[in-house]
């Protein structure tokens, strides 16, 4: 497919070449545009070599054209001959300009003219970003149908701590296959969704918890969300961004989450149970703080609610259940073991304690064990993939093999 990538003005210039890099990779064609600001981050060179293409660099010279007539219609051949306008990083000032239709220069222009979808990749100072200017210029744009991929977190040029970051590149290159293939094949499905780990009080400023950080939960709710789907997300404590258009409960203990499904059950044609809820906890929690004191102490837990097995238990049969098995051994066996003893169609196993992989990280590598016996390795990937990939065999599963709880 021909993608345009515009590129704004800002530290994150530099990125937006190793982004061009990724599209070339997928087999795309990419015209880049730069405006003048982000002309002084970046040389046109850098992309002209990574995309074989001449870069627009103004108004009236795009394409290197001695024609003026040519070059003032330049703007409209890119938006009539790509499939796809992509901008990353998009400025708060870029941002601006689109929610308000200002047309001052190349990119501007474009972005009037352009037919097809548009993929906005935002970056910029934390407190830009979080300023409401900035955050109804977003809401503007996405109502309008435009794709956002939000800003990570994490230390900034400009050392403030905090969203702002440009989207991982991998991840903005999903966004833009999702643009280019928007499916609505979950349109028919609620999908109810668990994420992030469970917190369980011990007293008042101490819990027990596991090891999540609610990003493969996340990346499933915004998966069924772009595919269609109306969804369902309960979560524990996790520091992401709201998927937009998620219906969303937020729970803290086991029994919180455990009482939140049941609520949700019934309105569920699709039931994905992605979080690390605590085995434990302890019943009768300390009104106050207890004290230090030396030499030992004891803690007696109780087990929480198995939510996955009740779920497995009470389904319907139009309801398509799918488990989660996170392991440090014997991944396949004892995914196994978990989809036959919780009654689910699919677990997806994950092995943890690996580098790169499960907990924190963006990426994960799993396999997916299903009741008709399949055993499919998927290598590793940005959840958002692996989310996809999830549904996609999902869907394949409930067709091929009509669900008998
Ligand atoms: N799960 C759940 N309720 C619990 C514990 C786990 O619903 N109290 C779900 C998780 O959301 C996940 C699946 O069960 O989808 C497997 O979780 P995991 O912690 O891997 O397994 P456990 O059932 O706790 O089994 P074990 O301790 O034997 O590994």
């Amino acid at each position: 497919m021909k993608i345009a990538l515009g590129v704004g003005g800002g530290i994150a210039a530099y990125k937006a070449a190793e982004l061009a890099r990724l599209l070339m990779e997928r087999g795309h064609q990419v015209e880049t545009i730069l405006t003048s600001a982000a002309q002084q981050f970046i040389q046109p060179l850098t992309f002209a070599a990574l995309t074989g293409r001449k870069v627009i660099t103004g108004l009236f010279t795009s394409g290197g054209s001695d024609d003026v007539l040519s070059s003032a219609i330049e703007h409209i051949r890119v938006a009539q001959e790509n499939d796809l306008l992509l901008v990353a990083p998009a400025t708060a000032d870029l941002l601006g300009k689109f929610a308000a239709g200002l047309a001052p220069d190349f990119l501007t222009t474009t972005y009037l003219a352009f037919p097809g979808p548009v993929v906005l990749a935002p970056a910029m100072n934390t407190n830009m970003w979080e300023h409401a200017a900035t955050q109804a210029n977003v809401s503007t744009l996405r109502e309008r149908g435009n794709w956002i991929v939000p800003p990570g977190s994490g230390l900034l040029a400009c050392g403030m701590v905090g969203p702002g970051r440009l989207a991982d590149p991998a991840e903005i290159a999903l966004a833009v296959e999702g643009a280019l293939h928007p499916s609505r094949d979950l349109a028919a499905e609620t999908v109810l969704i668990t994420a992030g780990p469970t917190q369980e009080p011990l007293d008042p400023v101490r819990y027990l918890t596991n090891r999540s950080s609610g990003k493969m939960g996340y990346a499933l709710a915004e998966a069924a969300q772009a595919r269609g789907a109306r969804v369902l997300l309960v979560s524990g404590p996790v520091n992401l961004p709201v998927p937009p258009g998620v219906e969303m409960t937020r729970v803290r203990t086991a029994r919180q989450m455990r009482d939140a499904v049941m609520e949700l059950l019934g309105q569920a044609t699709m039931i994905v149970k992605a979080a690390a809820v605590a085995d434990f906890h302890l019943e009768a929690v300390p009104e106050h703080k207890v004290k230090k004191n030396p030499g030992r102490f004891h803690l007696e837990l109780s087990a929480t609610p198995d939510i996955l097995a009740e779920v497995g238990a009470r389904r319907g049969a139009h309801q398509m259940l799918i488990g989660f098995a996170a392991e440090t051994q014997d991944l396949v066996r004892e995914a196994r073991r978990k989809m036959e003893t919780k009654n689910c169609d699919m677990v997806v196993g994950n092995l943890v304690g690996s580098e790169g992989t499960g907990f924190d990280s963006d990426e994960n590598a799993v396999v997916l064990v299903t009741r008709n016996g399949e055993e499919i390795s998927v290598p590793a990937a940005p959840k958002r993939g692996i989310a996809h990939r999830i549904f996609d065999e999902a869907l394949r599963l409930r067709t091929a093999f009509p669900t008998a709880p």
